[in-house]
């Protein structure tokens, strides 16, 4: 549960372990935030640094059963209107106009209406009205082994590369592009039905020495541009979801508590606020028809962060800007926040109030440190899950890796793992379900 000890411990830990902010160089912060997230390149024991990522190559068919029609909920006609829904066939999804259907329950749009049954928490989504993408960060060592692609393929339908497109993957070097892992990524999702979303375009970490230390706005600019330009005009025929703008915003805990504020990230720094307008502008011109959000983590329910970002966001939909949805990231454990469902399900409704889309783009329950125990974790990945599949404009679930012993976490300083099983996934170290894959299975059920 969240607590006051929780959050104090949190805050004394933080970045003692040494919790990089990827060096860009910025004035005045001397917080020493700068996030679990905002690291550099290193830290996940077995996921291998982005331009490291070279296997898991040459990969043709690993079906799984790949069920048919990757139904895409964010284009799906909702209208589902009582409680059938039982005898859905698989990947609808096509067609209508994502209206809101009447259910005689007034206000909003209505429930989604779960699968009778699913062997797989893909079938589940794919039979659910509308069909909820279930998704999976996947990486380039991971495809190097056959129960993993057997496991991914199987049970999402939803691709989230896990730093392979990340700009020092993307662009090492200014201008000089390197598309190889991450076409990869794609290529093998491409050919087992499943949807990909591009990560990420502008952020702060994972960016290569040469952008993070670049200086005047002019440059910075033209830098950002050529980035999105490019990397989109690369991927256009097969991706059509981005995560446009990664953690702009911080706080001085990484629980989302204290004195938030814009990130001094180099774009920041040099460009000011209205390079996350700028973005999402240079996107939309890009590709006038892709899903472009906003992700950030700690924002899963009510802190001074989502607060922040909450008024951030609802700016840009004032002011026009071409924004879709929100990213909740969803890492729950240390050195993020807790949430619980009733208070995910509160802070999802206040940002689809603003007409946008919600998403659960990066889950994981981290166990290490004691801080949340066995029965908690089984909990919050019914209660959250459920919180997304109960929200028609939830469009997705991903979780943050395939099994636990190539969780990021596990190496990740702030996390308090130190090299041990962050315990944190829904599959174990011999790609077996958990427990946790049974609760969440529940909620996509209905249950
Ligand atoms: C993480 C990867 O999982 C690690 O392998 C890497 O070392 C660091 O980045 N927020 C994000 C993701 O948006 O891109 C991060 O991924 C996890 C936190």
């Amino acid at each position: 549960m969240r607590s006051a000890p929780f959050t104090l411990l949190l805050s004394a830990f933080l970045c003692a372990a040494g919790c990089s902010d990827s060096g860009d160089g910025d004035g005045g912060e001397t917080t020493g935030t700068g996030g679990a997230t905002g690291g550099t390149t290193s830290g996940g024991t077995t996921s291998g640094t982005p331009s490291g990522a070279t296997t898991g190559s040459g990969e043709t068919s690993a079906s799984s059963g790949a069920t048919t029609g990757s139904g895409d909920p964010t284009s799906a006609s909702n209208g589902a209107t009582s409680g059938s829904g039982g005898g859905a066939t698989t990947g609808s999804g096509a067609g209508g106009d994502g209206a809101g259907g009447s259910d005689g329950t007034g206000g909003g749009a209505s429930a989604r209406v779960p699968a009778a049954s699913a062997s797989t928490l893909r079938e589940a989504g794919e039979k659910a009205n509308p069909p909820l993408l279930i998704g999976a960060a996947i990486s380039g060592g991971g495809l190097g082994n056959n129960d993993y692609k057997r496991v991914a393929a199987a049970e999402h339908n939803y691709v989230t590369a896990e730093n392979e497109m990340k700009w020092d993957a993307l662009e090492p070097s200014a201008g000089n592009f390197s598309w190889g892992s991450a076409d990869n990524i794609v290529n093998w999702a491409r050919q087992n039905n499943m949807k990909v979303k591009g990560h990420t375009l502008v952020w702060h970490s994972q960016l290569p020495g040469w952008m993070s230390s670049m200086t005047g706005k002019a440059n910075v600019e033209a830098a950002m541009r050529r980035h999105i330009t490019q990397v989109m005009g690369h991927f256009k025929d097969r991706l059509d979801h981005w995560d446009v703008v990664n953690e702009a915003v911080q706080t001085d805990s990484d629980t989302g508590v204290g004195n938030p504020r814009m990130r001094p990230t180099v774009f920041y720094n040099q460009i000011g606020e209205s390079y996350i307008d700028l973005a999402f502008q240079i996107a939309r011109e890009q590709d006038p028809k892709a899903k472009l959000y906003y992700n950030d983590y700690s924002i899963d329910a009510r802190n001074d962060k989502v607060e922040f970002v909450y008024n951030m966001v609802k700016g840009m939909v004032d002011r026009g800007v071409p924004i879709d949805g929100v990213g909740f990231q969803m890492h729950i454990g240390p050195p993020n926040n807790e949430a619980g469902g009733a208070d995910v399900a509160a802070n999802m409704k206040r940002f689809t109030d603003l007409g946008l889309e919600v998403l659960i783009s990066e889950m994981d329950i981290n166990r290490c440190g004691g801080v949340v125990t066995a029965e908690e974790q089984l909990t919050y990945y019914h209660d959250i899950v459920a919180a997304c599949f109960k929200e028609p404009k939830c469009t997705a679930v991903t979780f943050w890796g395939i099994n636990d012993g190539r969780s990021w976490l596990n190496g990740w300083s702030g996390a308090l793992c130190n090299g041990q099983s962050s315990q944190s996934l829904l599959f174990n170290d011999q790609y077996g379900k958990k427990e946790t894959y049974n609760r969440v299975m529940n909620a996509l059920l209905g249950k």
